[in-house]
């Protein structure tokens, strides 16, 4: 939405995201994992988590069905609402980041442009995009919480993947083989990818 807030002055802080990350040693930068619902985005984002929690990491999840009780409480599932809940949670993974912290974001986030806005907001280098690439068949197989049974029975409006569209990622920092690949291979990828490009050592 267009900014409402005239008259404020951008505070700078003394102790800089530089500062912080000097402290903490290591970068701060968003894991921005995407995927169909069930194909394994909150596992792995916790999984990596964890990892890198053993190797001194300071570290948050930030997880869509956690949000949904809270900040996005007031939305629902319709085009406009998505786009406003990741509008959002890329706001409030840009502050994680000045803070300092490895942040890993674990939404559906379905639409390819609404990343792209998330990636825009953040510097260079900032926003790594992991695809959990799994095919329906298989997050329908798993159905974790039962709701794809429920969308099938037509129980649920606007189910991304059955009657709501899912857009790829064309060019995810990481695609996670998260479908056919076993958890810790795809935990060892993606830190890997960030030893590669420096954030962690
Ligand atoms: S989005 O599209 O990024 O705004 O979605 P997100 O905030 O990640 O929330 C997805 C979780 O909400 C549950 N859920 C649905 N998903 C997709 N479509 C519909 N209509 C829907 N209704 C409820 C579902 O459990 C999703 O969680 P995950 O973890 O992806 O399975
Ligand atoms: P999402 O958050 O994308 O909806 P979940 O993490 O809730 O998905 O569920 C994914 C399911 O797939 C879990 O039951 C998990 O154990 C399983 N799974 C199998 N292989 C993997 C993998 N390589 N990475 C992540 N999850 C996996």
């Amino acid at each position: 939405p267009t900014s409402k807030s005239s008259n404020v002055v951008w505070h700078q802080a003394e102790i800089t995201r530089q500062k912080r990350e000097q402290a903490n040693g290591h970068r701060s930068a968003v894991l921005w994992f995407t995927g169909l619902s069930g194909a394994g985005k909150s596992t792995l984002a916790h999984a990596v988590e964890e990892r890198l929690h053993e190797m001194g990491a300071k570290t948050f999840v930030i997880d869509g069905d956690n949000v949904r009780h809270g900040l996005c409480g007031d939305l629902s599932f319709s085009d406009v609402d998505r786009v406003e809940n990741i509008r959002r949670v890329g706001e409030v993974a840009k502050l994680f980041v000045e803070s300092g912290t490895l942040t890993l974001t674990a939404f559906i986030s379905p639409f390819r442009s609404d990343r792209e806005k998330v990636r825009a907001l953040l510097a260079e280098g900032d926003f790594i995009e992991v695809y959990c690439r799994t095919s329906l068949e298989v997050c329908e197989s798993r159905d974790v919480k039962g709701l794809y049974a429920k969308a099938r029975a037509g129980e649920i409006p606007a189910f991304t993947g059955i009657s709501s569209p899912y857009e790829e990622p064309e060019h995810p920092e990481i695609i996670a083989d998260t479908g056919s690949l076993d958890l810790e291979v795809c935990v060892d990828q993606v830190v890997a990818e960030l030893v590669s490009r420096k954030i962690i050592s």
